[in-house]
């Protein structure tokens, strides 16, 4: 996998990450672990995690798999979101409940969708806490995380989706100078949407890492953002929205074939949506989110596939997004 690093600092990384949030969908432990360590034998060896993923249990899992290998891995973990006693209590239980939604999609649908944060409905204020961003608060769950994590520092240490209210620029900032100076985080930084991550990384200054949700629909109707940055959901909510574009017979825009696809190639479709994300972020860091090997290796592929070899396909796609976003506006 290519590597890069992170703009400003001295964390080199691979240019695919592992997120770990995903990996919860697997009721078994030892099949996240499959997953942690086909990441890292492809050459991924950078792995985001938060204190509130896997109801708190997947910066412990993660920091086990670490052992031993600490200095092959980069981890990046946030603050400001945590999981309630409710969630960790659920947490240590996550193999039933997990094959309970798994048996029952629409229950988990339901769940994944009022349960992303603490602001989101009934289950998300059950399951999680808002922690803040203050000083007090940061360095509290610094502490958590590197025991959780296993280790005295975390290479990659973000404010987790604040909303500009949210921060005393100042105070934070001159914290996290403080923790990086002391050799406890390498790189800090703002991690969340677009819009917020924007707002809160200006305040806080060039030493911000900015990490977004990014994918082609939203790059369609945005200005481009050239710096290199770490990107999440180049997947996630994309391809159910571009399957749904390419199998409506009415929409005539954007056709399977002029993907160079096979109806149904829903991994033919994700490799050229990751090869957009990694065209669009050349010198930043793409995260995938998965519960198959599979699919790791097939971001690996496309990660030192010749950029020229899906151009054609990606050209098709990213103009015909331009165009369906002009029209939209
Ligand atoms: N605020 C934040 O900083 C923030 C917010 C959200 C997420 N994140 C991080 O980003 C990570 C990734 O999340 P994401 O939202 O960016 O996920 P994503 O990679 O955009 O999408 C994940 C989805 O894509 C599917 N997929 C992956 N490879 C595929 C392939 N080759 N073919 C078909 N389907 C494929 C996965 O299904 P399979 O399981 O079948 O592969 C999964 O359902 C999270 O784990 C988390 O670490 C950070």
């Amino acid at each position: 996998v290519r590597e890069t690093t992170l703009p400003g600092t001295d964390v080199f990384t691979s240019a695919i990450g592992l997120g770990t949030a995903e990996l919860y969908r697997l009721p078994c432990a030892a099949d996240r672990r499959r997953i942690l360590a086909a990441a890292l034998d492809a050459g991924v060896h950078h792995f985001d995690t938060a204190p509130m993923y896997g109801l708190g249990v997947a910066e412990h899992e993660l920091g086990r798999f670490a052992r031993g290998r600490r200095d092959r891995v980069v981890l990046a973990t946030k603050f400001g979101v945590a999981t309630s006693a409710v969630g960790r209590a659920l947490g240590h239980v996550q193999g039933p409940v997990r094959r309970l939604f798994n048996a029952a999609p629409s229950l988990r649908d339901r769940a994944r969708r009022s349960a992303v944060g603490p602001g989101a409905g009934s289950a998300g204020s059950l399951l999680y806490v808002d922690t803040g961003y203050d000083v007090p608060a940061a360095r509290r769950s610094l502490e958590t995380s590197l025991r959780a994590l296993e280790t005295d520092y975390v290479d990659l240490f973000m404010l987790h989706e604040p909303r500009p209210g949210d921060v005393r620029s100042a105070d934070i900032r001159a914290w996290l100078e403080h923790a990086r100076d002391a050799g406890m985080v390498r790189a800090w930084g703002v991690a969340g949407e677009p819009g917020p991550v924007a707002r809160v990384a200006d305040d806080l200054g060039p030493s911000a890492i900015r990490q977004v949700r990014e994918d082609a629909f939203l790059r369609s109707g945005t200005p481009r953002d050239t710096r290199p940055r770490v990107t999440f959901g180049a997947l996630g909510r994309a391809m159910p929205r571009l399957v749904g574009l390419l199998g409506t017979d009415s929409r005539p825009e954007l056709r399977w074939a002029d993907l160079g696809l096979d109806p149904d190639d829903h991994d033919g479709l994700a490799r050229l949506l990751l090869r957009d994300a990694l065209a669009a972020n050349p010198a930043g860091v793409l995260l995938l989110g998965t519960t198959d090997a599979g699919h790791v290796r097939s971001a690996v592929e496309v990660a030192a596939a010749d950029p020229c070899a899906s151009a054609p396909a990606v050209g098709v796609l990213t103009t015909t997004l331009a165009g369906a976003g002009r029209r939209r506006n």
